[in-house]
């Protein structure tokens, strides 16, 4: 093909992506119809795990409580924490916070404006970015999320699996060789409609795809094939126990986790990772906390992106007359029946039920 002809044939992909778009795309999400990048940065890390669906609810609460960069700056990430819960991947919360930070101590308040500065905070990667600022100034970034690389690859035929560099290189030019330089908003939107919608990755619309005409892939009648997958790795399982110590009034000890690792910043039971630890002797002199014995409940499993975590919860009986109070920095003592604003992982609260079920 010569470079005319590529021009030509990537132009052909653009518009048809956008006339697509035009009679079939989503234009009534919160985030849609306005600038500002605070919003869109918010929308965007919201929508980076997680379906839009979800989504909504929590980016309507979340917006209502911080309504610009400075409300999320000054708030504390407990807080913060509190309004993320449920969503998971929390380090997302904790960068979305620490970046907020930094837009006001480097920026004065606004939301920086060139892609090397956007690519400075935290939590912000190349795709992220370039989305941010296309949807906020229609400015001309391309952007490569993993919809957008699964339509490249089976439009374009692209053969090794997408993470490793070389693909991920090609995959940026054709990004960017599709990306136009105006409508680039809309073309945004559209590309990742195009990926959630038609060129899902089991079962994709081909018949109803824009771009089925130029598609490799389809032409070949092996879009099942593309991207390549990567050779599947066992995933590992860990365990742990998790302590429900109950006081007479029904509440139930909480510490906090430390700020980086699995559910950093939220409140989580005590946790035992080594099996050989005595949970009573552990309590005694860690928590301060008599206990007598403990009583083994229903496991929960709970998978992570990288391994699954069995929990064996222990119901255990304090002895102490008098506990340790809350101290709401370390520890708190937790009502799972009182409306208490703590932000929890979902495995807790789905030990809470469990119990509630069982007991
Ligand atoms: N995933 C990431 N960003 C999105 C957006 N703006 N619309 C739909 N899905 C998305």
């Amino acid at each position: 093909m010569t470079d005319q002809d590529a021009k030509a044939s990537s132009l052909h992909f653009t518009t048809s992506v956008l006339d697509w778009y035009d009679r079939f795309g989503r234009r009534n999400l919160p985030w849609h119809g306005q600038r500002d990048p605070y919003r869109i940065w918010v929308s965007e890390i919201m929508l980076q795990q997680t379906q839009v669906e979800t989504v909504i609810p929590y980016y309507r609460k979340f917006i209502r409580r911080f309504p610009d960069i400075a409300a999320l700056a000054g708030a504390d990430a407990d807080e913060v924490m509190v309004n993320w819960s449920g969503l998971g991947y929390y380090a997302r919360a904790r960068n979305l916070h620490r970046a907020a930070r930094r837009v006001c101590e480097r920026h004065d308040g606004r939301f920086p404006q060139t892609l090397e500065e956007v690519l400075d905070l935290p939590g912000i990667g190349r795709s992220t970015a370039g989305a941010i600022l296309a949807f906020s100034r229609d400015a001309r970034h391309p952007i490569l999320d993993g919809n957008v690389k699964r339509i490249l690859c089976r439009y374009h035929a692209v053969e090794g699996p997408p993470g490793n560099r070389a693909t991920e290189k090609r995959l940026w030019a054709l990004a960017d060789g599709h990306t136009p330089s105006d409508r680039v908003a809309e073309y945004t939107q559209a590309i990742m409609d195009l990926g959630s919608k038609i060129c899902r990755p089991r079962n994709p619309l081909c018949r109803d795809c824009p771009v089925r005409a130029g598609c490799r892939a389809h032409a070949r009648d092996e879009v099942g094939n593309y991207p390549a997958r990567k050779p599947p790795k066992a995933r590992p399982v860990k365990s742990c126990r998790m302590l429900l110590l109950r006081r007479t009034d029904g509440c139930f000890l909480l510490c906090k986790r430390p700020p980086k690792g699995i559910w950093g910043g939220l409140w989580s039971l005590p946790q035992l990772d080594d099996p050989h630890i005595d949970a009573t002797r552990y309590c005694l002199e860690a928590l301060g906390i008599d206990i007598g014995s403990g009583r083994e409940l229903e496991q929960v499993r709970h998978g992570f992106s990288h391994y699954d975590l069995v929990i064996t919860p222990v119901l255990c009986r304090i002895v102490t007359p008098q506990c340790p109070p809350s101290d709401r920095r370390e520890r708190l003592w937790y009502d799972p029946q009182g409306g208490q604003e703590a932000g929890l992982p979902a495995a807790v609260e789905r030990i809470f039920s469990l119990l509630d079920s069982q007991s």
